[in-house]
């Protein structure tokens, strides 16, 4: 293998189409696992990843008040829902590739290039089970708008990588462990056998990258010697631009090393 991590991160994010770009991530990871299991991991590196990945020209992406709501009870609702889903993870491919590609000049554990390497892999089986439920009801990643200004967290913290462990795994995908169960539920009643598996893998499979979030953002902080907690307060709240919303899927975040008293004080304004 010639290519290294940060080369391989690129050339994920320099693919557009959704099904190419999760089969090269499903491709590259199981290469480097197999790699790091025979001993001879390729060399991380360093690379100058796009600001923004390649993505395929569907769906368009609208300003999310633009976005059109459905009713989650029909099955438009469900599809609709379905391809908000695909839509999310389908970045987080891109989210975790990011941050092997822009990252690659400081210098971490190997243990930490192997969890976001699964990370990666994870969220591309995700993006393809969402694909296939999507097609299961005879629509496609594409058929419907998305949300710009998904990739937002990823550019405020393009220089910051304590920023972007606190602010895409340990906010933004923990805020998918409260809200997951919500929409299985929605399903359930709906009978869709296929959709409940492949949600419940994810809510299985998204702990583990919340975990990762925390376990590496507690590392730099006792690298740099640094309470972790006011930063984390101070980081959440320079580069995301919202308060975080209750309720809390509090046991899940436990089991992902996020406290209580991590999240619940960036539910209010902050004056101080
Ligand atoms: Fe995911
Ligand atoms: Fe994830």
């Amino acid at each position: 293998m010639s290519k290294t991590l940060a080369e391989m991160a690129t050339d994920v994010l320099s693919t557009a189409d959704g099904r190419a770009k999760t089969a090269l991530s499903r491709r590259y990871a199981a290469e480097w696992a197999a790699a790091r299991l025979a001993g001879n991991a390729p060399e991380t590196g360093t690379a100058n990843p796009p600001m923004h990945p390649a993505r395929p020209n569907e769906p368009a992406l609208l300003n999310p008040r633009d976005v059109p709501r459905r009713k989650p009870g029909t099955p438009e609702g469900r599809i609709a829902i379905l391809h908000a889903v695909a839509h999310i993870e389908l970045n987080a491919v891109d989210l975790h590739w990011d941050l092997l590609a822009r990252f690659g000049h400081v210098e971490m554990p190997a243990g930490y290039y192997d969890d976001w390497v699964k990370a990666a892999d994870e969220e591309s089986k995700h993006f393809n089970l969402m694909a296939d439920c999507l097609e299961a009801h005879g629509s496609h990643y594409g058929a419907l708008p998305a949300h710009a200004g998904m990739w937002q967290a990823a550019e405020d913290t393009a220089e910051d990588l304590m920023g972007r462990l606190a602010v895409v795994p340990m906010v933004l995908e923990a805020r998918g462990l409260d809200v997951t169960l919500g929409m299985i539920k929605i399903f359930k009643q709906a009978k869709d056998t296929q959709t409940i598996e492949a949600l419940e893998v994810i809510y299985g499979e998204e702990v583990g990258h919340v975990a990762y979030g925390s376990k590496w953002f507690h590392f730099l902080c006792g690298r740099h010697n640094l309470d972790p907690k006011p930063v984390f307060h101070t980081l959440v709240r320079k580069y995301f631009h919202s308060t975080l919303r209750p309720p809390f899927n509090e046991e899940k975040r436990a089991e992902a090393g996020i406290p209580p008293d991590f999240y619940w004080p960036l539910t209010e304004i902050n004056d101080a």
